[in-house]
């Protein structure tokens, strides 16, 4: 059935578990995730970017999902907006059904402006309001994503070109975070510890520790009842890249977060944990490869079913790696 997050990330609370939250765009991303999840009995939480929305349409996006909850009705199953830059886009999924979504007021409409604390406050209580009024989780962000190594954020050129961003400025504050939630009420929090959206996140292959886990726990800490979400936490395995080049991709070095560290994570409380960049290496690497190896083919099914099944293995790896596996 369609749930909401906070019920489904309660019982990864309890039970210690991770659960994966996947990015979808399209019909095959949808099928990939629910085949590992029913194969692995994990709970599900698929989300819709900006940017999906854009592609896809909403109303396409909301039904595919939809075609999900019927298809698999016995597996929880969470309508997740990714990355809402105002209210009015919060209210909008609401109004479609979404079951849960995110308020980012850490950046201004434009989603790329730093926005400072009482605006994020601000718009991040007002769309707790309507959402709670619906029965819809919120999840919001607090703190800046950005590489720990380079000191670079990810709206950098917002905060002003020249300057590189300290590494506190580059964590969420404990204490910050717990003034957050008493103000929001947010169900769910996405926190800055290091990680940083797309393909290219660390230059070198990592030694030892790469995210603030340290900090994970601090805040976890300070703020027990609100689930905490990574973002950025595609691994980027070596393997997926090797593939895409193999087959033609020209893919620059890059390394993603580790799954030992993201284990390390959960374990001091983080819940959800979004990958969109790992599903899009797999299928692209399987699409590669297919054309490569079959020149002649031209229907879509016999190129998308490999991906397909590239995908679906991420997926299942993901879920018994975070512990979902068996929690549906
Ligand atoms: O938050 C970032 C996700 O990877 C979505 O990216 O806006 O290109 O769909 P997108
Ligand atoms: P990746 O780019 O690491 O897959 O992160 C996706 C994400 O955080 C979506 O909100
Ligand atoms: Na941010
Ligand atoms: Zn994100």
């Amino acid at each position: 059935p369609l749930v909401a997050l906070r019920p489904l990330l309660d019982h990864a609370a309890e039970n210690g578990y991770g659960v994966p939250a996947f990015n979808v765009n399209n019909l095959e991303q949808v099928q990939a995730i629910l085949q590992a999840a029913a194969a692995t009995d994990s709970p599900v939480i698929l989300q819709a970017s900006a940017g999906a929305r854009k592609y896809a349409g909403e109303t396409f996006l909301k039904q595919l999902i939809e075609g999900a909850v019927a298809s698999y009705p016995n597996l929880p199953i969470v309508m997740h907006q990714d990355h809402g830059v105002s209210p009015a886009v919060c209210m909008t999924a609401i109004k479609l059904g979404f079951s849960s979504v995110m308020m980012d007021g850490s950046l201004l409409a434009d989603g790329k402006t730093p926005a400072d604390y009482d605006y994020n406050v601000g718009v991040t209580r007002q769309v707790v309001e309507m959402a709670h009024a619906c029965g819809v989780s919120v999840e919001g962000e607090l703190g800046c994503l950005g590489r720990l190594d380079t000191g670079m954020g990810e709206a950098e050129d917002g905060v002003g070109a020249d300057r590189k961003l300290s590494h506190d400025e580059l964590l969420t504050d404990p204490i910050q975070a717990r003034d957050f939630v008493t103000a929001t009420g947010v169900d769910a929090l996405a926190i800055a510890i290091g990680t940083s959206h797309g393909a290219y996140k660390f230059s070198q292959p990592p030694t030892g520790e790469v995210l603030a886990i340290d900090r994970v726990r601090a805040i976890h800490i300070a703020i027990p009842n609100t689930h905490l979400v990574m973002h950025g936490s595609s691994s980027v395995p070596q393997e997926l890249l090797a593939e895409v080049r193999e087959f033609g991709g020209e893919l620059k070095p890059t390394w993603g977060v580790p799954v030992e560290e993201i284990q390390k994570a959960i374990y001091f409380g983080v819940r959800k944990i979004n990958i969109d960049t790992d599903l899009r290496l797999a299928m692209t690497g399987a699409i590669r490869k297919h054309f490569a190896t079959n020149p002649a083919d031209f229907d879509p099914r016999a190129y998308l079913k490999p991906a397909i099944a590239a995908m679906r293995k991420v997926c299942e790896d993901r879920y018994n790696a975070f512990g979902a596996a068996g929690q549906a």
